[in-house]
């Protein structure tokens, strides 16, 4: 901290009980209020209380999605390096820590059952790749060589793509348009100790990022049921920084123009023709891609670069 009067903030709102023990608690998980309400055994105002002079002292950030309030200890600022050293300092058998600890777990694992029962139904549904370990193998190889980077999942569903690639990126966040599905995905990253990654609600539309903000993007399974497929891949390309790569796996019918059977339900028709009409208004040059059995249709797993420059993408 750059300010004695910061330290002294810092210090005033850790040293007491509750604040401590709520430090530990959000250093396991983002949590919302109530949860935190559940773990601390305390009425909710104090709790909130308490949370709020943690924030203001740096030490813990909040976030909303739509009526929930999260929380969570920094990963970066002021406060990190300060809330990362008084964690360190916390006796690892103290009694009270162990039970919050369990309570945090318990708390995490209800909300996964929760989100289960919610997307159930709500899945991909019927269209599935046909290996999804040799899908992963290939995601590996084809990014390999050049570093992740900052990396943005577009359509995360369930982590899939985080829990891939998010342990080698510098910073790794998801967005989702359901909330349920955002539940199952901070569920999984949970399970995979992956806490540190970023789910956030957002639209894949209209994305809430600024221009040239990741190295690398991520849109696994998600054009097939999309209702305006060229406009999430200018929305990747613009948030993307000059020569970086897009990574795309996706569901690709034959040639539409030649083929009239009617899409299977709940797939858009994409074939290659259309895709690469959508790469290019993007400004997005497509360097290597390969066709894997899936169903209903096959996958096209590729990877586009961002051009370096001349082409204007359209926000
Ligand atoms: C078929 S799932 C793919 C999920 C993910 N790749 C996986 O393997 O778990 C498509 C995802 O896109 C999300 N989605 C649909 N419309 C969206 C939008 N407008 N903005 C952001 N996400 C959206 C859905 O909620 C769903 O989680």
């Amino acid at each position: 901290m750059d300010k004695l009067e910061d330290l002294l903030h810092a210090l005033k709102a850790a040293a007491e009980p509750t604040r401590l023990r709520l430090l530990a608690i959000c250093a396991r998980s983002e949590l919302t209020v109530s949860e935190i309400t559940d773990i601390v055994g305390q009425s909710q105002p104090r709790v909130s209380r308490h949370l709020k002079l943690l924030c203001n002292a740096g030490l813990l950030i909040r976030y909303r999605e739509q009526h929930w309030v999260f929380y969570r200890v920094p990963r970066s600022g002021a406060g990190a390096g300060f809330a990362a050293s008084l964690l360190a300092q916390l006796p690892a058998a103290d009694v009270q820590l162990e039970l919050d600890r369990r309570r945090v777990e318990s708390v995490l694992q209800r909300r996964a059952e929760a989100a289960r029962a919610l997307v159930e139904g709500d899945g991909p549904g019927a269209a599935r790749v046909e290996d999804e370990a040799t899908v992963d193998a290939l995601i590996l190889t084809s990014l390999r060589g050049e570093a992740i980077g900052e990396l943005l999942d577009i359509g995360t569903g369930s982590g899939r793509m985080l829990r891939l690639l998010g342990e080698g990126a510098g910073r790794a966040v998801g967005i989702d348009i359901s909330r349920a599905m955002l539940m199952l995905a901070r569920s999984n990253l949970h399970a995979a100790g992956l806490d540190h990654l970023l789910v956030r609600q957002g639209n894949m539309y209209q994305l809430r990022f600024p221009d040239c903000s990741f190295d690398t993007v991520t849109i696994d399974q998600v054009l097939f049921e999309a209702e305006q497929p060229g406009q999430v891949l200018r929305e990747a390309a613009r948030v993307l920084r000059r020569g970086g790569r897009l990574l795309l796996v996706e569901f690709l019918t034959a040639d539409t123009a030649a083929d009239t059977s009617a899409p299977a339900d709940d797939c858009v028709a994409i074939d290659r023709r259309r895709l690469d009409g959508w790469f290019d208004d993007a400004g997005l040059a497509l360097e290597h891609w390969q066709q894997l059995p899936g169903h209903p249709y096959p996958v096209f797993l590729s990877v586009a670069r961002r051009e370096p420059r001349d082409k204007k993408v359209a926000a």
